[in-house]
Formats: C-alpha cells, sequence, structure tokens
C-alpha cells in the first residue's frame, strides 16, 4: 500500500490551465485529479471530457484520475475513458447501477472506485468492494474547492481499513493540508487529494516532498514507524 498525493486541478487558475497541468506533472505528484460536476449531483458545473484530454496532451505521463460528482455517470463513463481516464470514480448515492456501473469502468480496463459523502454509512459500499481498486471518503460536502476538513468521518476510514486489510487504497479529498493529512493517516488513509493547499504553494514540489516525508511516518495502524 502506497501513499499517493494527487493535486486537484479544481484550485487551478482556469486561465493557465495547460501550465497548471504541467506544473503538476513536474511536481512529483502520484496523479492529477480532475473533479467532473454536473449541477444537479453537487451545486456547481466544473469541466468536462475535454479537460481530461487536455491533460493527457500536455502531460502525456502524468496519470488521470477522474471523480464524478454526477447524477448519471453511467452515462458518460465511455466518454471519460476515450477522452484519457485512467481511474474512474463514481458515487455510490449516484442515481444508477452501481454494479453496472464498475463494471464497465472495469470492462474498459481502467481502474474503478467509489466516492460516498461525508454523511453516508460506509456499509453502504460494502457490497460493492470486490468491484472497487479504491475508496474515497470525501471530507468535505462535494461540490467546491476550499472548505474545512471534516474529522468525523475519520471512524469509518479506520472501520473500512480494519475490514479490508491493506489491499484496499483508501482516499481522502476536502480541506487536505499537512495536519488533516496526518490526521487522515491516523484513520487508515493512504491516498490524498488536495486542491487549494497544493496549488496555491509557491513550490508544489517542495509541498508535496514535506507531506511525503509527514506521511511516510506512518504505517497505517496509527503507529510511527
Ligand atoms: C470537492 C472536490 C475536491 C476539491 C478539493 O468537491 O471533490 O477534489 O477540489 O479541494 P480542496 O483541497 O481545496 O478542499
Ligand atoms: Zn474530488
Amino acid at each position: 500500500m502506497s501513499i499517493q498525493i494527487l493535486p486537484s486541478l479544481l484550485a487551478a487558475d482556469f486561465g493557465r490551465l495547460s501550465e497548471e497541468i504541467a506544473r503538476v506533472a513536474g511536481s512529483g505528484a502520484d496523479a492529477l485529479h480532475l473533479d467532473i460536476m454536473d449541477a444537479h449531483f453537487v451545486p456547481n458545473l466544473s469541466f468536462g471530457p475535454d479537460v481530461v484530454a487536455l491533460s493527457r496532451r500536455v502531460a502525456p505521463g502524468l496519470f488521470r484520475h477522474v471523480h464524478l460528482m454526477m447524477s448519471r455517470p453511467d452515462l458518460y463513463i465511455g466518454r471519460f475513458v476515450e477522452y484519457g481516464a485512467q481511474t474512474v470514480q463514481i458515487h455510490v448515492e449516484a442515481d444508477c447501477d452501481i454494479w453496472a456501473a464498475l463494471r464497465e469502468i472495469r470492462a474498459l480496463g481502467v481502474r474503478s472506485g467509489l466516492v460516498l459523502r461525508p454523511q453516508t454509512p460506509v456499509e453502504a459500499i460494502k457490497p460493492y468492494l470486490g468491484l472497487c481498486d479504491e475508496v474515497l471518503f470525501m471530507t468535505v460536502n462535494p461540490g467546491y474547492g476550499g472548505q474545512s476538513f471534516m474529522p468525523e468521518v475519520m471512524p469509518k476510514i479506520a472501520a473500512l481499513r480494519r475490514c479490508a486489510g491493506s489491499a484496499l487504497d483508501i482516499m481522502v479529498d476536502g480541506g487536505v493540508n499537512f495536519e488533516t493529512a496526518v490526521v487522515a493517516a491516523e484513520a487508515g488513509a493512504n491516498q490524498f487529494v488536495a486542491g487549494s493547499f497544493l496549488f496555491r504553494q509557491q513550490d508544489m514540489g517542495e509541498a508535496i516532498n514535506k507531506l511525503r516525508g509527514v506521511l511516510s511516518a506512518w504505517n497505517f495502524n496509527g503507529n510511527i514507524v
């Protein structure tokens, strides 16, 4: 189980999108997190498959991780994969057949992920774990960057880590910074999405190195190695 750090493009300067994608590629990040919002599942609109394709064009070697905050993600899975998504995450609260959607993601040869809102019980995802490469726990209400981390989500992460063991990747998204990443790592998370915290850094690479240093002290059982 490796530590991964994923800058969220939602916090980028949209007037300089190509440069911002190149900045992430040069920072040593493990992947680029792309937030897709449909103004229905969440009260905001972001961008679509073209920005995933732009990321592929600007930084072909930077892994593209796509988080679909959509009521009907099932209708768009094929298009996002065609445009370059390498992981596709859907929400367990989406209005579609979750089994079929996860099967389709895998059948297209990319990694599958399931996401929970902060209020959704962890039991909701358990039936689908066999079809998931990773589980994302939202640590803010999805829809906007720059919100505060919700520590009340941590017991759910700890519960899933206890039952899933080290085989599953567990990710947090929302309000992640040096302090809150450690809180999430203590609970059992090993993948960290960070938007505003990383994009506001003068030197994103230095911040990612520091974050990796802080997190590598944890063995994800709640003990300092
Ligand atoms: C929120 C998105 C996040 C967001 C995180 O709905 O899923 O990926 O970009 O932004 P920060 O890190 O600023 O909370
Ligand atoms: Zn996200």
